[in-house]
């Protein structure tokens, strides 16, 4: 197993992705190492958005890799192999469990995990690949105005232990991540779409033209939403072109 082999554990960072990014700069970290912490003082989200996480409640880490395998082109194939990692560990634990695209888990309508990855890309390489992880796990209030937030804790009704979880999570990541390093992408490729929120079933979206009904058809090999609109014609959205309603 590589994901989860080195563990480095804080009580308090800045955010877990610094820390991780901090260390590859330095070099000499070895593939799978993940940095955790109980407590996150600036926890960076998507598009400049801050993650919330109440002390020692949640799951916070990232994780350090080295993709050899993937061009820059491919690097939504980390996403992939992430996003499918905590969604089959929290499909464990509950029902309902999606990937709403291109990286938020949810169960049912709500949103229990986010993912931020940062990759460092050299020419047509990547150098090496962050992949930061926030789990809403025994957090019961959610003070920020993120629009929907649920933990495993609100879905069951029940405390998780949060050591147990982490070694589960990383060890489905790590099943994942040997998929795409033994070839296996299209296998990948197809249990990403099938786990995705809204697939093949008509949905409500906005694009810079306005509301509309659609259908998730496809994910593009480089990651782009592939979606019908009611009147048969076809699109392609990169992140933030299209919002779910
Ligand atoms: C999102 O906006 O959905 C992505 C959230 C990612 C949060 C995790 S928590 C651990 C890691 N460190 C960070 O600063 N962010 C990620």
């Amino acid at each position: 197993m590589i994901i989860g082999s080195n563990v480095i554990e804080h009580e308090k960072v800045s955010s877990t992705n610094s820390v991780a990014a901090a260390l590859c700069r330095e070099g000499d970290i070895p593939e799978g190492t993940v940095i955790t912490a109980l407590w996150q003082e600036s926890g960076k989200g998507q598009q400049g958005n801050t993650w919330e996480s109440e002390p020692g409640k949640n799951l916070l880490f990232s994780i350090i890799l080295y993709p050899m395998s993937l061009k820059a082109w491919e690097q939504f194939y980390i996403l992939k192999v992430i996003a499918l990692g905590v969604y089959d560990a929290l499909s464990q634990l509950t029902e309902g469990v999606k990937i709403k695209w291109p990286n938020d888990i949810y169960v049912k309508d709500d949103k229990i995990a986010g993912i931020l990855i940062e990759n460092s890309i050299m020419g047509s390489s990547i150098k090496n690949s962050v992949a930061g992880i926030g789990i809403n796990v025994n957090q019961e209030v959610f003070l920020s105005d993120a629009p929907n937030p649920i933990s495993l804790r609100m879905v069951t009704g029940r405390n998780c232990d949060l050591d147990l979880l982490f070694k589960n999570v990383c060890q489905a990541i790590d099943v994942r991540y040997s998929s795409l390093n033994s070839g296996s992408r299209s296998s990948l490729t197809k249990d990403y779409k099938n786990a995705l929120y809204g697939y093949c079933r008509w949905h409500g979206f906005s694009d810079a033209e306005g509301s509309f009904t659609g259908m998730i058809e496809d994910v593009t090999e480089s990651g782009l939403l592939v979606v019908r609109k009611k009147d048969g014609t076809l699109k392609e959205y990169a992140f933030k072109e299209i919002k779910y309603n």
